[in-house]
């Protein structure tokens, strides 16, 4: 019989420690030192320039969390930490890895939040963005969005569209790759005003402005575009609850035009709710901004497309353990 102990939850309790080392980690720049030769605790003490017993501990968590790995003798970074958490690397993720610490103590406000009563048609974290604070938001979805819009570009044929709709595209990041990808291609980024600022700073610097344009407004109110025969809506899900998600979605469903094509492409739990937990956090954390937002499960996804009048649904993996993509077509 399998024995029942407190470890698990013990771990639980104490999962905070294990966000802070590696937010401290982060700061200190461990990984770059340790990348650029810094590979012992007495080498790290003089580059980081905190007392030896203080390395230890440092060093001690980060092999227990297997961030750094170790040959008795010296320290190497572990296979992620070296592609996402070395400066100067191209797939460094610090900006979208600290995304949410600003978060942390309402996290730990938790019960109270969970007490209070809900805001109903509320924009939730949004509605108060400035320019600079979108500004600063999307430096870290732009640093993981590229990735995520590369894989998206590799996992569907563009080749024959024309103009895609890209809803709360953020940086623009989907449809800037989607463009440079498919020259012939036009996108549309719809995002709230304050963003679409920041989203024509990412267009310029990639030299798309013939390619892709902004949509200033709220996607759950503004009118879309009915000239697009493709319509993306990636990484807002969670935002909404499912009536405002069923209306995006029919709302999708009347602009595009026949033959087009509607991705959704978000944090989706399983239907029996056992996970992926990072999609199960990103519903609690509407509760920090009393939203109505809420975690959706993949059938309710399927449902909100095949209610809209989509067919040729399917759905797969995204990103394994983060995003998972609902697909469907608008009849001919
Ligand atoms: C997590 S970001 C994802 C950005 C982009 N889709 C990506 O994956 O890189 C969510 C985006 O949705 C936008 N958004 C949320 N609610 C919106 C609304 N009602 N209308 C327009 N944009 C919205 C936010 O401003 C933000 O840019």
């Amino acid at each position: 019989m399998q024995k029942i102990d407190t470890t698990r939850l013990q771990g639980l309790a104490r999962a905070y420690c294990q966000s802070a080392v590696l937010y401290a980690a982060i700061d200190l720049q461990l990984f770059t030192h340790v990348a650029n030769g810094s590979d012992t605790e007495a080498r790290l003490a003089i580059a980081l320039g905190i007392p030896p017993l203080q390395v230890e501990r440092l060093v001690t968590a980060a092999l227990a969390m297997k961030l750094l790995e170790t040959d008795g003798a010296t320290l190497r970074n572990a296979p992620d930490t070296a592609r996402f958490l070395v400066q100067g690397e191209s797939g460094y993720a610090a900006d979208w890895l600290t995304f949410t610490r600003g978060d942390v103590p309402n996290w730990f406000r938790l019960t109270e939040f969970l007490k209070e009563p809900l805001r109903p048609s509320t924009l939730g974290l949004f509605e108060t963005q400035t320019v600079e604070q979108a500004r600063q938001y999307h430096a870290a979805t732009y640093s993981i969005g590229t990735g995520a819009a590369r894989r998206f570009v590799r996992s569907v044929d563009l080749s024959k569209r024309c103009k895609m709709l890209d809803l709360g595209g953020g940086t623009g990041a989907y449809s800037i790759t989607a463009v440079q990808t498919h020259p012939h291609l036009r996108a549309v980024v719809l995002d709230l005003p304050p963003v679409t600022e920041v989203t024509k700073e990412y267009i310029s610097k990639a030299g798309v402005e013939d390619r892709v344009t902004v949509l200033p407004g709220d996607f759950t109110r503004t009118p879309f575009p009915d000239d697009v025969d493709v319509v993306l809506m990636a990484s807002n899900l969670p935002l909404y609850n499912e009536a405002v998600i069923g209306d995006i979605v029919r709302k999708a469903y009347r602009a595009l035009l026949p033959g087009g094509e509607f991705h959704l492409l978000g944090e989706m739990l399983d239907d029996d709710r056992s996970g992926p937990i990072d999609a199960a956090m990103w519903g609690v954390n509407e509760a920090l901004s009393r939203s109505e937002g809420k975690c959706h499960t993949i059938s309710q996804c399927v449902g909100y497309l095949k209610d809209a009048g989509f067919t040729a649904l399917r759905h797969d993996v995204f990103v394994p353990g983060v995003l998972h993509q609902v697909t469907g077509t608008k009849v001919e």
